[in-house]
């Protein structure tokens, strides 16, 4: 049975991918920061899906060697990973002068440093197995969220070039790039006071490109079960 790792799988969007992968037959290893939200979501698969394995890691992201600490948890298990999905991260508003360096460089980490980690940690595995899924969390750019936009491009430029040269060796990687949904996201990142408002042509614009980008890239390429 295929096996998915999925980070920040106790979130709005993980655990709806976690549930989604079990129902389709697959074996998961969550992964998050709280051990206790782990253990609860780890429970309620075990009840409505017997059959599957259920794993999980306790790790936080922000740790220097995140990555490798997840690594490690799987090679113990001893578990190949068929599908990679880089979900974890957080947002932050506010402008760009006066937030905390601090807590943007965690950001970068967690969003953007560990999945890359992620990425050149399992896909060898998966290139010598001549298979493997890849999705990566992203989103389109925008204001007042300038670190955590710039993140979020950057898996999303990333999963583009990794999507070409992946595909001839049997990987698929798909970018997700979902419109606002209500999760843990907003109170995370303090940012359940804000509202959307989108203007001008070239917000529009922009958005267009990158709809249409993925469309023609994700054209053909498979995601078969569970994970998109
Ligand atoms: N919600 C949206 O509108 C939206 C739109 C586009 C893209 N996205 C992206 O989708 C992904 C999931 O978002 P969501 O809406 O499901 O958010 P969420 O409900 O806040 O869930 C975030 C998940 O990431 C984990 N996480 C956060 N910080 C972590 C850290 N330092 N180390 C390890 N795990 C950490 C959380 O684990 P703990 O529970 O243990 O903290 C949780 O499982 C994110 O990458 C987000 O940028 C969200």
């Amino acid at each position: 049975m295929a096996a998915a790792l999925i980070t920040g799988a106790t979130g709005g969007l993980g655990r709806a991918l976690t549930f989604e992968h079990v129902r389709h037959g697959g074996n998961v290893i969550l992964v998050a920061r709280h051990d206790a939200k782990l253990q609860a979501l780890s429970a309620e698969l075990r009840r409505v899906a017997p059959g599957q394995q259920v794993e999980s890691v306790v790790v936080d992201f922000t740790a220097a060697n995140a990555a490798q600490q997840v690594f490690a948890a799987v090679q113990a298990l001893g578990w190949p990973v068929d599908y990679l999905i880089n979900n974890a991260g957080f947002g932050g508003g506010g402008a760009f002068v006066t937030r905390s360096a601090a807590r943007d460089l965690a950001m970068v980490q967690v969003n953007a440093t560990v999945p890359t980690a992620l990425l050149k940690l399992f896909l060898p595995g998966m290139v010598a197995r001549g298979h493997g899924l890849v999705l990566n969390a992203a989103w389109f750019p925008g204001p007042e969220q300038a670190t955590y936009f710039a993140t979020k491009a950057y898996l999303a430029s990333l999963g583009n070039a990794l999507w070409y040269e992946l595909k001839p060796l049997g990987i698929g990687v798909t970018t997700l790039l979902p419109g606002p949904i209500e999760t843990g996201f907003a109170q995370a990142g303090q940012l359940t006071r804000t509202r959307q408002v989108i203007v001008g042509m070239a917000w529009w614009m922009c958005w267009a490109a990158q709809c249409y980008s993925v469309l023609i890239q994700g054209k053909g390429r498979g995601v078969k079960h569970g994970v998109a």
